[in-house]
């Protein structure tokens, strides 16, 4: 009876892991999310009884410490599989380069720290919490959520500039995902960042909006993408890009060299 507990449940990529990994009725499921009513009637037309939902949020440390005994609950004092899926993705920097967002340092700095509390400082926090109920489960895996962005040689080869804020903090927490396999991988607790591709999350993703004046700023970093991987077509579904990543998760484990690396879902570099 594997244990899940996934982060920013609500939509998006986090909403398809909980949906096709509650698939498996002998799977728990819970799903840590800012918005649990609402996010509690969207999950009822799954009508699955192996999937909860419990409040977080990753700005919140109080809140995030209050959810660790709601979910042992649920799950019995033990975590198979923690999926530190939440992220803010910010869509101000999204398309311009650090000097360029310098010209307004105040937002900058602002759009620096928001990034780094959520998906950085949140995640560690999470994480910490959490490790007592996984160092007690039977599969012992963390996985975070990262991105293709976060990898340094794709920036400086394909001249990647944008999104610095998100990079960045994206970077710093595999990192930390480093620093806690080096810490906890004779345990056997595998920690992995994994990148999902470029997926479509669809019009309620709450952060990334396309302004008019960024319509020519994303072409122009869709045309890098491209010359980064002639193939890519455009975004993937959601469905595809989760049942890639759970067989590379399925698979990956500390014992064949997995621990604190970064990987894409198709389980090596290639990022789209
Ligand atoms: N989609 C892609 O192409 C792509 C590419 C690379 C990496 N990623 C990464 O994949 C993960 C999921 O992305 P997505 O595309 O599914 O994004 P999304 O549709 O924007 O969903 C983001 C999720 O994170 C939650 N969240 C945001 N801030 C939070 C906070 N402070 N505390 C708790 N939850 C918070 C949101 O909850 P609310 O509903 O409450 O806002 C939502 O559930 C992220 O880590 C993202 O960086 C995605």
């Amino acid at each position: 009876m594997p244990s899940y507990l996934i982060t920013g449940a609500s939509r998006g990529l986090g909403y398809e892991f909980l949906r096709q990994i509650s698939e498996n009725p002998s799977n728990t499921v819970v799903g840590l999310v800012r918005n649990k009513s609402e996010t509690e009637v969207k999950v009822k037309a799954l009508n699955r009884p192996n999937v909860h939902i419990v409040q977080g949020d990753l700005e919140d440390f109080d809140s995030l410490k209050k959810s660790v005994d709601q979910v042992s609950a649920i799950v019995n004092g033990s975590l198979d599989y923690l999926i530190a899926n939440a992220g803010y993705i910010s869509s101000w920097s999204a398309y311009d380069s650090l000097s360029t967002l310098g010209d307004d340092p105040k937002r900058l700095e602002e759009d620096l720290l928001k990034c780094f509390r959520v998906n950085t400082i949140g995640n560690i926090h999470l994480i910490n919490l959490y490790l007592p109920l996984v160092l007690k489960g039977d599969v012992k895996k963390v996985i975070t959520l990262s991105s293709g962005f976060a990898d340094d040689e794709l920036t400086t080869n394909f001249n990647i500039s944008e999104a610095g804020p998100y990079t960045i903090s994206k970077s710093a927490m595999n990192t930390a995902v480093a620093k806690y396999s080096a810490a906890y991988a004779e345990q056997g607790v595998l920690f992995l960042s994994i990148a999902p591709g470029a997926v479509e999350v669809g019009q309620d993703a709450g952060t990334v909006k396309v302004t008019e004046k960024q319509i020519p700023k994303a072409m122009a970093l869709g045309g890098k993408f491209a010359g980064y991987a002639p193939h890519f077509k455009g975004r993937t579904m959601p469905e595809e890009s989760i049942k890639d990543m759970l067989s590379v998760i399925g698979k990956a484990s500390v014992k064949d060299g997995y621990g604190g690396s970064f990987i894409s879902h198709k389980g090596n570099k290639q990022w789209l």
